[in-house]
């Protein structure tokens, strides 16, 4: 088989171990400057562009991070910023044992023939992009499209959604780049955990059609899926046990063993929530490395705590550090609440 990844392989291989070491998952601060901007409104602070470092070097140099952190996604604009004090960020991340990450998609727009679904954009130069990340220190990738269960999906949309993950994985690959393989299934709708389990089987397996086709590296990839939950509006909350059992099904039927790290995003789940449900599925052995790549979840309290005030980075880096300890026995399958 043809290997994409070129000179790279071995260092895609490796850094996808460390991103997926035992006891440690990703901290995703990768939110647009827009996102940003309503994170910081929730706290009633203006989106400028010191705010956003502001925040960013709060989270970033919270001293003991790397015991349970292995990855941080960054925007853009934090790849290149530095603290205060004039350390970039990078090398702050890189003394922590924490691998820098980068979201190279360039956001969601109208999918015309679809319906009223989305498509992700971001090919057009990746590859130079992507190669000048790497130079900056970036060692993985995220791309994030999403699929609508309410607005079908259609197949126009699963198969656009699936081809556009492969082309930036290969890409990526190709750079030096892991890449983080994001189709988020939307918790919106009322439909059930069948539904979405059906839905999210579709996307997977289409998924890694395409990824072969474009000859990608599995072992040097990582995924961050959605797990398979009822739906946010649907009558009945699942349990921790359920999600796991439903989204293990889903994984085991889908994805090869040779993929070392399923990194879950949050989608919204209370923090606790994220929390217990990773560790659900971590109560018996898996053949990949089970873990998370949070942003709400692992933010929400971080932000309450803080208020944008100097006097309560300390409170709010505390905040954070009890998050990802908890999510990191939870990758272990040791959390008790
Ligand atoms: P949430 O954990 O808030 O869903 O964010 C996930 C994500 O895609 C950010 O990288």
């Amino acid at each position: 088989m043809p290997v994409r990844a070129g000179s790279y392989t071995d260092e895609l291989v490796q850094t996808a171990k460390i991103v997926a070491s035992p006891g440690r998952g990703i901290l995703a601060i990768d939110e647009s400057n827009a996102t940003c901007g309503k994170r910081l409104d929730s706290i009633g602070l203006d989106n400028t562009e010191t705010n956003r470092q502001a925040y960013r070097q709060l989270l970033l140099t919270t001293p003991g991070l790397g015991e349970y952190i292995s990855g941080a996604i960054l925007f853009e604009e934090t790849l290149y910023q530095s603290t205060t004090d004039g350390k970039k960020f990078v090398d702050c991340l890189c003394d922590q044992n924490i691998v820098p990450g980068i979201k190279v998609d360039k956001g969601l727009v109208p999918l015309p023939g679809s319906n009223n679904e989305s498509w992700c954009q971001g090919l057009d130069g990746l590859a130079s992009r992507s190669a000048e990340y790497y130079k900056q220190g970036a060692r993985f990738a995220k791309w994030r499209t999403v699929v609508s269960i309410p607005c079908g999906p259609s197949a126009l949309a699963v198969k656009e959604a699936a081809w556009g993950l492969a082309r930036y994985a290969a890409i990526s690959q190709d750079n030096g780049l892991v890449p983080i393989v994001e189709p988020e299934i939307l918790l919106d709708g009322d439909h059930s955990i069948d539904r979405t389990l059906e839905v999210a089987e579709k996307v997977w397996a289409e998924v890694f059609y395409y990824l072969a086709e474009n000859n990608v590296v599995f072992e040097g990839i990582l995924l961050k899926p959605s797990m398979v939950t009822p739906g946010a509006e649907h009558k009945e909350k699942a349990s921790p046990e359920t999600i796991a059992e439903y989204t293990l099904k889903m994984l085991n039927r889908r994805v090869p063993p040779a993929v070392p790290g399923i990194m879950f995003l949050s989608g919204g789940q209370s923090e606790v929530e994220a929390t217990l449900n990773l560790n659900a599925m971590n109560q018996s052995p898996n053949p990949w490395h089970v873990s998370f790549s949070y942003a709400r979840a692992l933010q929400n309290s971080v932000l309450k705590t803080w208020k944008g005030l100097p006097e309560n980075i300390e409170a709010a880096q505390k905040a954070l550090l009890v998050r990802a300890k908890a999510n990191s026995m939870a990758q272990l399958g040791r959390y008790s609440a």
